[in-house]
Order: structure tokens, then sequence, then C-alpha cells
């Protein structure tokens, strides 16, 4: 027998041993930290064992220095949270299993990023973010349409919720009830493997949504509950009786107040209420039980061996409860988070943890951790989207001036994914103590805003929809596509050619503003080519009563075909935001880690963003209204270039043509 052979044969060995031992620490639950776990002797990493010995020497020290450098962290941690030892002894087993699982190819990336930590902070980053069936029909015709995101100067896709989920109960899939099976209409787990292969050829990372707080009603561990099982009921929140939901609906705000009302659902059958934060059939999950967090780290890991780049975490901040609070934002959150992160690093440390919080900006931050330890790598720059959208309903850039300074100050350690809109709701999170002083009631400017956005108010060229619409707080947020939110709908509909015009260079204006600012920004699918709503949605009655479908329409690949051609509308949305995507990949400025402040333009409608990294100098110039303007800066420090038309100028009372803007560049 070679020694290479011997060296395998005990290594193979040893993994039974573990296995068994495994088993024991873990007899009451399952633990199935690969796909093939039903017969352990399998569960040996195929691919570890056949590489050759010396890599696999070497991978275990990898796995090794990983885990003995953060060790103590997390086991204090862990304990702090569970005090179960043999559950944290399991966990850390596992994670050498997913560890030794994980492909060579990945390995590889792994150790790059760690010599790179900054690989995502640079300025050729671009995301977009697409549902597959809308977007290519299943993972393969995704694989098809590559070179379509190349076209976009795009390296970065977001794949909206793909796992398994009950069909007319699935809340756009954030129902998931297998999350190691792909929705049989998409594929399968092999073709998502070759589809994230692929894209890394091409240089280009996928992102995939992990939703932890909450099940679907139809998870294995969910229906065990609902026959009666003690052992799964304890993942869940239930309860025989409504005193304690009762109690914890007079702290908890609601989600959905008008598609889904409540915090909890009546199950007839098994004469108990359920927890469920979200719609009846999410299910939220009990993250005191250890097991839960154990096998949800165990999802985590084994979809981030699929070959994700990106992990994002649904809905974070409402994985903790407590009877007496708002059940958002808790400590213990923070912990759990903390966990992943470190259980990442030690296993897939190329991996980024993307946060979805939803809340104002005190309450964001915290997500990122410390600097020291850190918690996601990013998170979406929420508040900035929204104030975007306030400043072109009220051409005034004040208030959004203000949020980007506070985003400015931040460490420049902190990513934010910067969007115009996304697959969610608009909701009007914006800074009202700051309004107020400018005479500016909250429940007012809701109204207006929402009036405005549907096109109510005279100066309105927007379409679009509410979204639980609250009776009871006057509450409501806004759904419509970035196209149809800066009129081209309206003026496409009226067959109105200057109408149009002015649409689109609000669109690009915008786009370019977004470009500016520090991040990733990440462009939702169709709006490269001004797709408009779609109101299709109502046709279908499951999702008739969701307005967010008005959004989440089907690409239009017949409309894309039209992107070279100057005289269209697509052609003029994509030919001008690939100028700038391809000018935001050149200047070095844009890196996200670069100096950028505001400047006071001193006329309410213009905004004014530099940018500063080693010697090169950027300043954008916003014209967020329908008039021309002009921008009242003086930059003395000499001659400047637009970079769109190459000319030289001079950063001094700058004349911008409505709804325009300027990239300009220190000479
Ligand atoms: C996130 C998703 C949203 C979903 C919710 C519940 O907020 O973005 O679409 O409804 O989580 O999972």
């Amino acid at each position: 027998m070679s020694l290479k052979s011997s060296k395998n044969k005990k290594k193979k060995q040893m993994t039974k041993k573990k296995q068994a031992a495994l088993v024991k620490t873990s007899a009451k639950s399952e633990v199935k930290p690969l796909k093939e776990a039903q017969n352990p002797a399998e569960t040996s990493a195929p691919i570890a064992a056949q590489a050759p010995a010396k890599i696999q020497a070497s991978d275990g020290e990898v796995f090794k220095g990983r885990l003995e450098r953060l060790h103590d962290e997390l086991r204090w941690l862990y304990m702090e949270l569970y005090g179960n030892s043999s559950m944290f002894a399991e966990l850390c087993d596992t994670m050498g299993d997913f560890f030794r699982e994980r492909k060579q190819e990945l390995k590889e990336l792994d150790s790059q990023r760690e010599t790179r930590p900054n690989w995502y902070k640079e300025n050729d980053m671009l995301g977009m973010m697409f549902y597959i069936d809308n977007f290519a029909g299943d993972l393969s015709g995704v694989e098809e349409r590559l070179s379509y995101i190349e076209q976009c100067n795009v390296n970065y896709i977001h794949l909206m919720p793909f796992l398994e989920t009950p069909k007319g109960r699935s809340d756009g899939g954030y129902a998931v009830s297998d999350f190691r099976k792909v929705q049989e209409n998409l594929g399968s787990m092999e073709d998502l493997e070759r589809l994230t292969a692929a894209s890394h050829k091409k240089g280009i990372n996928v992102c995939m949504d992990f939703v932890m707080n909450h099940t679907s009603e139809d998870h294995e561990w969910a229906k065990k509950a609902r026959k009666g099982d003690g052992e799964y009921m304890s993942r869940y929140f239930f309860f025989d009786s409504y005193d304690v939901p009762a109690q914890y609906e007079s702290t908890v705000p609601q989600v959905f107040p008008t598609t889904a009302p409540g915090n909890f659902t009546w199950l007839e059958d098994a004469g108990h209420y359920v927890m469920t934060s979200f719609y009846p059939y999410q299910w939220d999950l009990n993250y005191r039980n250890p097991r839960v967090f154990n096998e949800m780290m165990y999802n985590f890991l084994y979809l981030a061996n699929r070959g994700m780049d990106v992990i994002r975490i649904d809905a974070v901040p409402y994985i903790w409860k407590e009877l007496g609070t708002q059940c958002r934002n808790l400590p213990q959150v923070h912990t759990i988070l903390r966990m992943m992160r470190i259980i990442g690093e030690i296993v897939c440390p190329g991996v980024l943890l993307l946060g979805e919080v939803v809340m104002e900006p005190e309450k964001v931050l915290p997500y990122f951790g410390t600097v020291e330890k850190p918690e996601c790598h990013m998170l979406y720059n929420v508040t900035t989207m929204a104030t975007t959208w306030h400043t072109v309903a009220t051409r005034d850039v004040r208030l959004l001036k203000r949020q980007l300074d506070i985003v400015n100050a931040l460490p420049k350690e902190y990513v934010f994914l910067n969007y115009l809109r996304c697959h969610d709701d608009i909701g009007w999170g914006l800074d009202y103590g700051t309004l107020m002083s400018q005479g500016i009631g909250e429940r007012s400017h809701k109204q207006y805003l929402n009036d405005y956005f549907q096109g109510y108010t005279g100066e309105s060229n927007s379409r679009g929809e509410l979204y639980n619409a609250d009776p009871v707080t006057g509450d409501a947020r806004f759904c419509g596509t970035t196209a149809s939110m800066c009129g081209i709908e309206k003026a496409g509909f009226e067959q109105d050619a200057e109408g149009m015009e002015k649409a689109i260079r609000l669109d690009v204006m915008l786009h370019a503003y977004m470009f500016m600012q520090s991040g990733i920004p990440v462009l939702y699918s169709g709006d490269e080519i001004g797709q408009v709503n779609d109101y299709s949605y109502k046709e279908d009655p499951v999702k008739a009563p969701d307005s967010r479908y008005i959004h989440r329409g089907a690409m239009h690949w017949e409309l894309a075909e039209n992107n070279s051609d100057p005289d269209t509308v697509e052609g003029k949305l994509f030919q001008s935001l690939s100028r700038l995507e391809k000018l935001r990949k050149e200047e070095k400025a844009f890196v996200s880690y670069a100096n950028a402040w505001t400047v006071e333009t001193w006329d309410p409608a213009i905004l004014c963003i530099g940018r500063y990294y080693e010697g090169e100098k950027l300043l954008g110039l916003f014209n967020f209204s329908e008039y021309d303007k002009t921008a009242w800066i003086n930059e003395t420090d000499g001659e400047y270039i637009d970079l769109l038309s190459g000319q030289k100028m001079q950063a001094a009372g700058v004349n911008i043509p409505a709804y325009g803007f300027y990239y300009l560049k220190k000479a």
C-alpha cells in the first residue's frame, strides 16, 4: 500500500470515528450536515477524500488554525446563550464536516479572499437582483443569460428565494419548507452548483437568501410540531391559550398589519397558537433552543458550500423574542449573528453576510458589529433609499444631504448596498425629527409621499400602489418600479415624448447619484431597460392581495433587445447606465473606502457629493428638479473634467439642466 493511500485510509477511519461520536452526542435529534446524512458512512467528504494527501493535510491545518483563532470567543458566546457544551462540541465537529465537504475551488477562493479582505469594497462591484423564473425561467436559464449579466456590467447577482416553498403560501419564496431543496420548477441543487461555478468563471458573485427567522408551516419540523411532538414544538413558539400571545401583542408591532394582522395564528387541529410575525404560514423559529441554532447553522453552511459568495440573512432583527419587548433588535440577535460570522470565518471565510435590517439608522448600524468583532459584512442603505424618493417628491435635498453626511462619517469598513428599489415596498422611514424642525409632520408627510407617488398631486408623474395601508395608524408603504416612479409608465401611456425624455433623465440621474454613494450599487433586473409596473398580479388570486408583485414582473426580453437602439426607451436607459457603470469601474475614487462628503450648493434642489482617493477627486452634481438650476459651489483647487463629455470646466457656478447631473474629476 502506498503512503498516500494509507494516509487516506487513516483519515477515513478517523472521520468515521468522529461521526460515530457525533451521532452519539446528538442522539435525540437529527444532525444532517451533508446531503447523504441518512448514511453516516457516506458523509465523509467525497471531494476531500479524493484529493491528494498533501492538500488534505494542509487543509486540515487551515481549518485547525481558523478554529484555534476563533474557538474561545465562539465557545464563550455559545455557552453564554445556551450553556450546553455537548451541543457546542457537536457544532464544532459538524463545522469540520462542512469544511471537508467544501469544494477545493471554493477553498481556494476563500484563501484568496482572506489575503484580499477588501475584495468586495472595490469600484468594480455592481449587483443585480431577480427572481429566477421572472428572469430566465429556471437556474439553467440564468446560466444561459450570464452573458447578458456581463453586458450589464454586473458582477454580483442576487437570486431571489428559490428553495422549496408551498405553492400559494410562499411569500415570494420567503416561507421555506426545505432548506436543502430547490423548487422543482427552477431546477436542482446540482443546477445551482453548476450556475455558481459558471458564474465564478466569469467573475460573477452569487447571493442567495437565508430565511432564518421562520420556516414554512410545511417544513418537516412544523409538521411534526403540529402533530404535538414536543421536541419539534420547542423549535417554535407554541401556546395552548391566548394569555401569553396577548402579552406579546401588547408590545410587538405588526409587520403586515393589513395583509396578515397579528403576530400569532390559531391552529385548530393542534389546539395551539403559534407565533407568526409575518404571514400565518411562516412560523417563527425559537432560537432559545440550541437545536434550532445548530441545525440552522448547518443549513447555512450547506448552502454556502453550494458556491454562494453572499448570504442574505432575511429579517434578521426579528430572530430573538422576549416577552415585554418589541421583539426586534434584541442583544441576543447580535450574539447569534456574531457566532454566525465566526462560523463562516472558520468554514467558508470567502462568504459574505448581508443583513436585511430595514430599520432606522441607529438600529441598522449595530448589525455591522464592531471593527474588532464584526457581524454582517454588508447592510442595506435603507434610509438613504427612502430619503432619495422623499427628495424626488419634494425637490429638496436637505434631508438627503444630512442622511449622506451621517453615512459618510461611518467607519470605512462598513459596506452598504445601495439601491433605488428592491422586491419589497418602500417604507417611509425618514428622519422625522429633522423634518419636524422644518415644519413637516410625520403623518401628513407620509400621506403626501403616498399621494405623490400614486400620481395624485399636480407635479407628479409617478405611478404605483400603496402597500399595507393601516387604517388604524394611517400608515402605508409604497410599491412601484423605478421607471414607473420616474414617470416612464405615464409618459408611455400618454405617448408624451417630452414627458418621456424628462422621465428618462430623472431615472438616469437617480442611477448616477446612486453610483456616487459609497458601497455596492444593486439594480433590480428590468430597471436597466426601464421596465414599468406589472399589473397582471391582480389576476392571480394568490398574489392579488400583495401589491409588492406590481414591481416583481417578468423580464421583457423582447424589450431588452432594444438596448443598443438609441431611439428607444430601453436603449437610452441601458446605454446611459452602461456609460456610468464603466466610468465607475475606471475611476478609483469610487472604491467603497474612499473619502466621501457632501458640498453645499445653495440651491435646495441640487445635491453635490465629493469623493477622494489617493490623489483623485470627484464631484457629483445632481439636479432633483424639473427646472434648470445652478449649483453655487466654488471649488478653487483648479480645473475639472466633465467625465461624460471629456470637456474641461471650473467647478464653480455650474449650470445643471433639469434632472441633469455631472461627474466632475479634478484635472
Ligand atoms: C424580508 C423579505 C420580504 C419577506 C419577509 C418575510 O423582509 O424581504 O420579502 O416578506 O422578509 O420573510
